[in-house]
């Protein structure tokens, strides 16, 4: 194991020893918890259920029945192009739309696509329940212990006016109010979320961004590799944990 594999084991380490890592899910409000659970009720359901007519359209065609990719949602990020770049779910399904020329056609900020989010949203449907899986490739163990190590780096680095780093509020402050939030420890065990006040479903990528407008940081371009750094560390800091989204937040 390298020097970055080595610090990474050390703060997991921290991390566990404090207490057993939970969703956050945990900290839905009773009300939220109740609509999340009635299906008819859910906004969710209609994203999932146009999920399913895309992949009948552009995707059955290649891969077969869904419930073939189960445990695919678990697995991303990954490495792509030769260890080049680092791909997460939404990415991989606006490659492979691309594949299919009866598609539409997505922009630039895939992870904000709404054909791409109803894709995500069926696709971790059926991976409900599966452990996060998110390992280095043999072939290619040194370019992804960089990105991983990139991803921790951001993770411990103070940022924006107010100063803090993710690891201050969703290991140091779990728990705590903020603003009408309560901080969870920042696991990605429940996306794509459907968060109220976006009144849409948003991304991994969408949420992250979030957390650096709320230290007053400058945001990082949608797509950009500090971004996927990030997920790759957060998703690896979740390994075995089930997914259990998609999820509905405040
Ligand atoms: C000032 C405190 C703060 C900082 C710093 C912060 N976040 Fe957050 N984060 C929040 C709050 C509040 C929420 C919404 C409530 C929750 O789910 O924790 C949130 C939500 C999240 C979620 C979604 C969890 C869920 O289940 O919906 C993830 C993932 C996350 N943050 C990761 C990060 C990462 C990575 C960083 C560093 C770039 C970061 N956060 C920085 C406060 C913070
Ligand atoms: C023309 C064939 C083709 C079509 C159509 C296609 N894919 Fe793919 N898909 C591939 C190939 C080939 C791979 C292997 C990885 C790569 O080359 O990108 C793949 C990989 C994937 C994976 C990762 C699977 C794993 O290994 O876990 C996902 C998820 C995926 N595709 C989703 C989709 C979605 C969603 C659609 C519909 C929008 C779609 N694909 C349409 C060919 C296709």
């Amino acid at each position: 194991m390298n020097v970055y594999g080595i610090a990474l084991v050390a703060v997991l380490a921290t991390a566990s020893a404090a207490e057993p890592r939970t969703s956050g899910n945990v900290y839905l409000s009773p009300q939220l918890k109740t609509l999340q659970n009635d299906p008819d009720k859910n906004p969710v359901t209609l994203w999932q259920s146009r999920g399913q007519n895309l992949w009948q359209a552009q995707c059955q065609s290649c891969h077969g029945n869904m419930e073939k990719l189960k445990t695919s949602a678990a697995s991303f990020p990954r490495l792509a192009q030769g260890g080049k770049t680092l791909h997460n779910l939404e990415d991989q399904i606006a490659l492979c739309q691309q594949r299919n020329p009866s598609a539409t056609s997505t922009s630039t900020a895939v992870n904000d696509n709404d054909d791409v989010l109803a894709l995500s949203a069926a696709l971790h449907q059926v991976g409900k329940g599966e452990p996060i899986n998110v390992a280095a490739p043999p072939a290619q163990e040194t370019a992804w212990q960089a990105r991983l190590a990139s991803g921790q780096q951001i993770y411990q680095t103070r940022m924006g006016r107010i100063n803090l780093a993710c690891m201050h509020c969703h290991d140091q402050k779990v728990g705590a109010q903020m603003r009408a939030d309560t901080i969870s420890q920042g696991h990605p065990t429940g996306f794509p979320i459907y968060r109220m006040s976006w009144q849409t479903l948003g991304s991994t990528e969408r949420r992250l961004r979030a957390c650096y407008s709320g230290v007053q940081a400058p945001l990082p371009a949608p797509g950009s590799s500090d971004l996927r750094d990030l997920e790759l560390f957060i998703k690896v800091r979740a390994n075995g944990m089930p997914l259990d989204g998609p999820s509905i937040r405040r």
